[in-house]
């Protein structure tokens, strides 16, 4: 069986949630703090082993390949005034992979940016990792869906439980559990209403799909949105192929809309040594004041 070596990371979309943060800025280098979140997902796929990443970008989202590239210029600059740590970190991040950037040149949907990294992937399995969700200790995640892979050779998919007001964010599956542990997917839909989900089981944002996906998204025709559905080709590729799910237990951090982003960043700087005792007394000390009720816009 062949090995998963690459990992596509779909990153061209217009972050319209964001707007207009996101006009000039991918909402993919949005600050976790200091770190970008796209760093934390291709670390998530380092700690796993997969270091080939082929971002599927677009015209606006340049400091993306900024930020993976070397930076002489900060890098003199931090010699020179002796930030020996900071030097490290940087330089780490310019080799922590080997990037690909290939345009997505219209924003068809989720499933036309996958299948845009075609060329790039070849005919081999590979990976898909959705830039909205970090998760905690994500390489466990990684590396338990590539053990399901190595020993049945089929796409997989990782699912995390969500409250039934929230399967209209996701896309939903309905499986069943063939050993502790191991799902077969048996339908699929995405973002469905409450009454039309078959389970509470959304789709967390990190597959490994077989090549075959490829000639699914190619007759994959728009779906919910207008759009290019990855989950729609993924249901014609279950009339094909079976598709195997790993449940995610880990804390799953959703970037991607203001709100989420905001709890997200919370969480992480309350859980800092350097900021988060005083984060957490400030945060204290509003709420008791009762700004977050009276001061509302
Ligand atoms: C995409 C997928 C959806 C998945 C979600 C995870 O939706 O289409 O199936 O559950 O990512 O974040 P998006 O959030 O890009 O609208």
């Amino acid at each position: 069986m062949q090995e998963v070596r690459k990992a596509v990371l779909p990153v061209a979309g217009w972050g319209t949630r964001f707007l207009p943060a996101t006009k000039a800025m991918p909402k993919e280098m949005f600050p976790i703090i200091d770190k970008p979140v796209i760093q934390f997902i291709v670390e998530e796929l380092l700690g796993a082993g997969v270091e080939n990443v082929i971002f599927v970008t677009g015209k606006h989202k340049r400091p993306i390949e900024h930020h993976f590239d070397i930076n002489t210029d900060l890098e003199k600059h931090l010699e020179e005034a002796g930030k020996e740590k900071i030097l490290q970190n940087i330089r780490k991040i310019s080799h922590m992979i080997n990037p690909i950037y290939i345009r997505q040149k219209q924003q068809l949907g989720l499933g036309h940016a996958v299948l845009t990294a075609e060329p790039a992937v070849g005919r081999e399995p590979f990976i898909v990792a959705l830039g909205d969700i970090i998760l905690e200790r994500g390489e466990e995640a990684i590396t338990g869906m590539l053990d399901i892979f190595s020993r049945f050779g089929k796409s997989v998919v990782a699912l995390f439980e969500v409250p039934e007001e929230e399967v209209s964010k996701y896309g939903i599956a309905k499986v069943k559990e063939i050993e502790e542990g191991v799902f077969l997917i048996e339908d699929l839909v995405e973002k469905p209403s409450p009454e039309e989900a078959p389970s509470n089981l959304a789709i967390v944002g990190r597959y490994i799909f077989t090549p075959a996906i490829f000639e699914k998204l190619k007759i994959t025709k728009p779906g919910k949105g207008g759009e290019i559905q990855l989950t729609d080709a993924m249901k014609l590729l279950l009339e094909e192929e079976a598709i195997y799910a790993y449940k995610v237990e880990n804390r799953v951090y959703d970037t991607g809309n203001p709100l989420d982003y905001l709890k997200t960043v919370f969480e992480f700087a309350l859980k800092r040594e350097d900021i988060g005792e005083e984060l957490a007394f400030f945060l204290a000390q509003m709420l008791s004041k009762g700004t977050q009720l009276t001061d509302r816009t």
